[in-house]
């Protein structure tokens, strides 16, 4: 792949070495351009993203499939079906206000401790590079969510196994098997958490009994839901938080000075990791599903319209942040669209940002980045996400 040549298509970009410069001209063109051969809708600038997230017939699922097909009936689909993330109105207002509550009171300053020590276990002794930081930096955060949530520490390699195989039913690209997988994984994460849940009771500080009591409080009164939607939590943090850690190693290597800067002071990591969340974000775009006839800046939108909301670009559209190429740790007011608008917006961002830093740290003051300038890396082949895959 060539860097200086544009991606071929749009699903193409978060892959691609360089994708910025197409996504600048695309964010400064209309605020709606239709592709064709892809069947939809390219919404790319800041304010064309926040009107079609903000529009109420742009909606997370297609009506007719609120579960795709190929894994109704399995546990992989009734998570699916559950989460606050594919749903609207009720199923999603009272869950999502509970979630939202629920991480609000998560302590950032343990969850950064205990990730740091689960990053350097899990590091193990000696260089890390290649293939090994990539899955380190996918098992990491998983690792770190379910220790918050309440695993036992000898199970969280498991529950990285297990998220691993699960999220492959987000992915249309799945084959047969890693769908039988998904399930058997989903099963198996509801089990566990449904024994959490059975303790909390007699745990009152413990996480399930948090989220248990802010779903009371939220007037969310369906257990099984709630279960869902705590496995929703590791799915929600695998991909994209595994993305977060992995750029910020990238820009590490590959922003001038960075690597000394924080070498020395590790201090402002966590302005870093914002900043490469804005920067060179881990998810690229999110999609909606038009429900019924409506307008987006002038623009007619039919039920049935397939709308690609590319948060990439939005980060970098200078109506939305100054100087947007550059990468500066000190922005005031910094926007990150790669976190979602409105009303399924992210709630994991602050814990997903500490995550990131707390990990990259660990790796930072073991000397373990110290070559990073000499890594190198390919992208994960993903319509959505933007993960380097170390390759050296
Ligand atoms: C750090 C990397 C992360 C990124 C880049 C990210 C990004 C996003 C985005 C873009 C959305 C909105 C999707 C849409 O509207 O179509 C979203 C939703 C969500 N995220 Fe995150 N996320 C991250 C980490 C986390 C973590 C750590 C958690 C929780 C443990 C989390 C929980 C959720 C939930 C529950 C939703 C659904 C919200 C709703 O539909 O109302 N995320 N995330």
């Amino acid at each position: 792949m060539n860097p200086d040549q544009n991606p071929e298509h749009i699903l193409a970009a978060s892959a691609h070495r360089n994708p910025y410069p197409y996504y600048a001209a695309l964010a400064a063109g209309p605020a709606l351009v239709f592709d064709a051969p892809r069947k939809l809708w390219i919404a790319s600038s800041a304010a064309s993203v926040k009107d079609v997230l903000g529009n109420p017939a742009c909606r997370v699922r297609p009506v007719a499939e609120p579960v795709p097909t190929a894994i109704v009936g399995s546990a992989a689909g009734e998570v699916f079906g559950h989460l606050v993330r594919m749903n609207e109105g009720l199923r999603h207002d009272a869950p999502k206000l509970a979630l939202q509550r629920f991480l609000a009171g998560v302590d950032l300053d343990r969850v950064q401790a205990r990730t740091g020590a689960l990053a350097l276990q899990t590091a193990g002794q000696g260089a890390l590079r290649g293939a090994a930081l990539s899955r380190w930096a996918f098992e990491v955060p998983v690792m770190a969510v379910a220790d918050m949530l309440g695993f036992e520490e000898a199970e969280l390699p498991q529950v990285a196994l297990w998220m691993a195989d699960f999220v492959a039913c987000l992915s249309p690209l799945s084959t047969p098997e890693q769908l039988a997988a998904a399930g058997e994984a989903a099963s198996a994460l509801l089990t566990r958490f449904s024994g959490l849940a059975q303790a909390a009771p007699a745990q009152p500080g413990s996480a399930l009994a948090r989220l248990q009591h802010e779903a009371a409080q939220a007037g969310w009164h369906d257990a099984q839901a709630l279960l869902c939607n705590a496995v929703g939590l590791l799915s929600q943090t695998y991909e994209a938080t595994a993305g977060l850690v992995g750029n910020s190693i990238v820009a590490l290597a590959t922003q001038p000075g960075l690597l000394d800067a924080m070498g020395r002071e590790p201090g402002p990591l966590l302005q870093m990791v914002n900043e490469v969340s804005r920067h060179d974000p881990s998810i690229h775009n999110t999609r909606r599903f038009v429900a019924e006839a409506t307008q987006v800046a002038g623009v007619s939108l039919q039920a049935g319209d397939v709308v690609l909301l590319v948060l990439a670009a939005a980060g970098r559209d200078p109506l939305c942040n100054a100087r947007p190429d550059e990468f500066l740790l000190e922005r005031l007011d910094r926007e990150v669209p790669g976190f979602g608008h409105g009303a399924h917006q992210c709630p994991g961002q602050a814990l997903g940002c500490s995550i990131a830093a707390a990990a990259v740290r660990a790796l930072l003051v073991s000397g373990r980045l110290k070559d990073a300038a000499s890594f190198s890396w390919q992208y994960r082949a993903s319509m959505n996400a933007r993960i380097p895959v170390f390759t050296a």
